[in-house]
């Protein structure tokens, strides 16, 4: 199976227009003027690889996967239809919303919109701008990665893996900021250590966080300095062991948590074995910040 991208991602928030300030004017995403419900942003010359839209759920809307030509998807369209998921044919309407040429839309198991897309458009005549100069990594390795909850682990690794062709790259025991101990799956889709987590758990939640990757460690710096002056770091600097990822988590308004990091592993599948790590996830760093207590309360409340 050829390699697929994390292409493009949807969520909802309650606070729209400060969650779209909060990715341009803290993290250096181009935001899109007009045209669109919602706020698009960009992070490279894709059309556009975020939309925030309008909602109270706080949460991931759907997921869109670059699939690299038409013989793929339709091989994942049988695949998945071989397992038992409902595979439809996107609109034109969707198609056009989504900057694509075709798209495929599935549910996974735990009721998350996953779509399937060839022929992504770069806008031409329309290089990408960082308000700030951030260079984000994406490219082969797609727009960074997705941690999702599952409540159901077993039916989301047959949809991911056997449906999607997502391969482990490692497991990880990993006790919670509330003490319990998750088992994490990461696997990936890409040279990228991992395009997606899964993380078991019985939360209202499926986006535990978004991941986007910097050229460099000065670029991760200069926007850990902003996410600072903002009062939105939860965990400060840190490396993380499996991924290798030098980066911090920032909250944006509407409880949407990003990972923002550098010189992330890449993977070589001739040479890869499964590892299972247990324990903190860091070599060094990402301690909480004050406030992150104060997010895990309201979640617990609200859960
Ligand atoms: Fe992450």
């Amino acid at each position: 199976m050829r390699d697929l991208q994390l292409g493009y991602l949807g969520f909802s928030s309650t606070e729209l227009s400060q969650t779209a300030a909060f990715f341009s004017e803290v993290l250096g995403v181009e935001l899109l003027e007009g045209g669109h419900e919602g706020a698009r942003l960009r992070l490279d010359d894709r059309v556009w690889r975020f939309s925030v839209e309008d909602g109270q759920a706080n949460d991931v809307s759907y997921v869109g996967f670059d699939v690299p030509d038409l013989e793929t998807l339709r091989q994942l369209g049988e695949r998945l239809e071989s397992l038992g998921f409902a595979v439809a044919e996107g609109s034109e309407t969707l198609v056009e919303d989504r900057g694509v040429t075709r798209l495929l839309v599935v549910t996974d198991p735990d009721g998350l919109r996953v779509e399937l897309a060839y022929g992504a458009r770069s806008s031409a005549g329309r290089p990408y701008v960082s308000p700030i100069g951030a260079r984000f990594v994406t490219g082969r390795l797609g727009a960074g990665h997705v941690v999702l909850s599952t409540r159901d682990l077993a039916g989301c690794l047959r949809f991911y893996r056997e449906g999607l062709g997502f391969r482990v790259t490692d497991f990880a025991d990993i006790p919670a900021d509330t003490g319990e101990v998750r088992q994490v799956t990461f696997l990936r889709c890409n040279p990228r250590h991992h395009s997606l987590a899964l993380v078991p758990a019985d939360l209202p939640r499926r986006l535990r966080h978004i991941m986007v990757e910097l050229a460099s460690v000065d670029d991760v710096g200069r926007l850990y300095d902003r996410a600072l002056a903002a009062g939105a770091v939860v965990r400060g600097i840190g490396r993380h062991t499996n991924d290798g990822m030098l980066s911090f988590y920032a909250n944006a308004p509407g409880d949407i948590e990003i990972e923002v990091g550098c010189e992330g592993r890449l993977i070589d599948d001739s040479e890869w074995t499964i590892s299972r790590y247990a324990g903190r996830p860091s070599s060094w760093g990402h301690q909480v910040v004050r406030g992150r207590e104060i997010q895990i309360e309201k979640r617990k409340a609200s859960s």
